[in-house]
């Protein structure tokens, strides 16, 4: 391979960092600062941000509360990191998360601190669940998405991704139809069911399902609550565990604190991460039944187990955001004022589709072109946004919680603009 020779021409970038950078691809410009749910641009603009770290930034940059909380524990010398030991740090959030979220909603899980990325959660959740069945076989559903590592790789569904392990085995997993995945008239359950009921499709018998209520990434595909029960009754009757992947859909993106606390499910293992910490500081935990953490000390371990800023941080956004239900109640009408919007936006297209569910939600508009198209008009109008889907044909609303109303609507107006000036373009408007 010929060596590529660093010239001062290109700026350090493109000069130095990796191929596999990607948003700033979409949104070339430097960031110098951010509040809430602004992000300031090096051109001196204020950027509505509809992106919010792919939902890792739930209650907005910078949150005062929890920004104050961290320069005080930073100056008290409080411990920065600590392996997986005890601190007053992580003492504090496990209190916390036990009696403002285990507790009310009745959920007896063990936390377990894996290293802070979402797919390590993951890893750590596939490798639990075949401890505990003795089985390999993990069904993931189409249109998944899970993480970058091998394990997770294998439970997610995109092509492009897949690609990435250059050709490394990506293994031990099933693939089954997700709701609604042949439209709404097919149900997919009894296609799964009968699958697992015949000992000859094929299908080893599952250590687990692992879906998310609401596929983040494969294009706002929100599950029934009826088809997510029937997943959770076809685990239970073939021996498998439930993996409830609440890594984007949680921390209060669907309107409750979990995605599927509304469902009547009890999942066996949860993964969580990027809103977890609150600030966008890199924490995950597994949620384990007790009946199923039968870890030996330090089988799953990680250098960055205890990143204690974050759980700083992570404490003081439950006890500011879900001690009551003031916040809840908020993000749901903002939920309830984003679908209004989005359904009058999608009527600008023809053939468009309103996703999601909460505070995620997106429009199908059809083609990853056109939805590329809008996004980039929106990046020009001062809004940062992005596509999921199979095809990158969702635009997709993942605007801060905490958002101001009038900024989501200034957002909402560009977004606007921009699918207005994209149809006129390619006349595929409504009428
Ligand atoms: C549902 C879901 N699971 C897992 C992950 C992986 O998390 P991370 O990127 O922190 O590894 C993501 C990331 O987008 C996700 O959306």
């Amino acid at each position: 391979m010929k060596p590529t020779v660093p010239t001062a021409e290109t700026d350090i970038y493109t000069r130095r960092e990796s191929e596999a950078r990607s948003y700033c691809r979409s949104f070339p410009i430097s960031f110098t600062a951010a509040q809430g749910a602004l992000l300031k641009g090096a051109d001196g603009k204020d950027y509505i941000d509809f992106l919010a770290g792919c939902s890792s930034l739930n209650y907005g940059h910078n949150d005062p509360d929890m920004k104050q909380a961290l320069i005080d524990y930073i100056a008290a010398d409080g411990v920065a990191h600590g392996l997986d030991m005890f601190t007053d740090a992580k003492q504090r959030f496990l209190e916390a998360f036990e009696r403002i979220v285990l507790a009310p909603r009745g959920m007896e899980h063990r936390v377990q601190f894996t290293g802070p990325t979402g797919t390590n959660a993951v890893e750590a959740a596939m490798k639990l669940a075949r401890k505990v069945t003795g089985r390999k076989n993990i069904i993931a559903f189409t249109n998944g998405f899970h993480g970058m590592t091998l394990g997770a790789l294998a439970c997610t569904g995109n092509a492009g991704k897949r690609e990435g392990a250059g050709g490394g085995p990506l293994c031990g997993t099933s693939r089954m139809p997700f709701d609604k995945a042949f439209g709404p008239d097919v149900d997919t359950l009894k296609q799964i069911e009968m699958m697992l009921d015949n000992p000859s499709s094929g299908i080893d018998a599952p250590a687990a399902f692992i879906l998310e209520t609401v596929q983040g990434e494969g294009g706002l595909n929100a599950a029934d609550a009826d088809w997510v029960r029937g997943i959770e009754r076809l685990a239970r009757k073939h021996g498998a565990l439930l993996i409830v992947d609440d890594i984007q859909a949680g921390i209060g993106r669907t309107g409750s604190f979990f995605s599927f606390e509304e469902m009547g499910v009890s999942p066996d293992l949860v993964p969580l991460a990027k809103s977890l910490s609150g600030m966008g500081l890199p924490f995950a935990v597994l949620l384990v039944k007790p009946e199923y953490d039968i870890w030996t000390p330090a089988e799953h371990n990680g250098t960055f187990r205890g990143n204690n800023h974050a759980f700083v941080t992570a404490r003081v956004a439950l006890e500011k955001f879900w001690s009551d239900d003031r916040f809840q109640g908020d993000v749901r009408e903002k939920g309830d004022f984003l679908e209004k919007r989005l359904g009058e936006i999608a009527g600008l297209l023809r053939g468009a589709r309103l996703k999601g569910r909460g505070m995620m939600r997106g429009i199908d508009v059809g083609s990853g072109e056109l939805a590329e198209d809008i996004c980039a008009r929106c990046f020009a109008h001062g809004l940062i946004i992005e596509t999921s889907g199979a095809h990158d044909e969702v635009v997709k609303v993942l605007a801060p919680l905490t958002i101001a109303r009038e900024t989501f609507a200034r957002g909402l107006d560009i977004l606007e603009t921009a699918v207005r000036e994209a149809t006129e373009r390619t006349a595929i408007a409504a009428e």
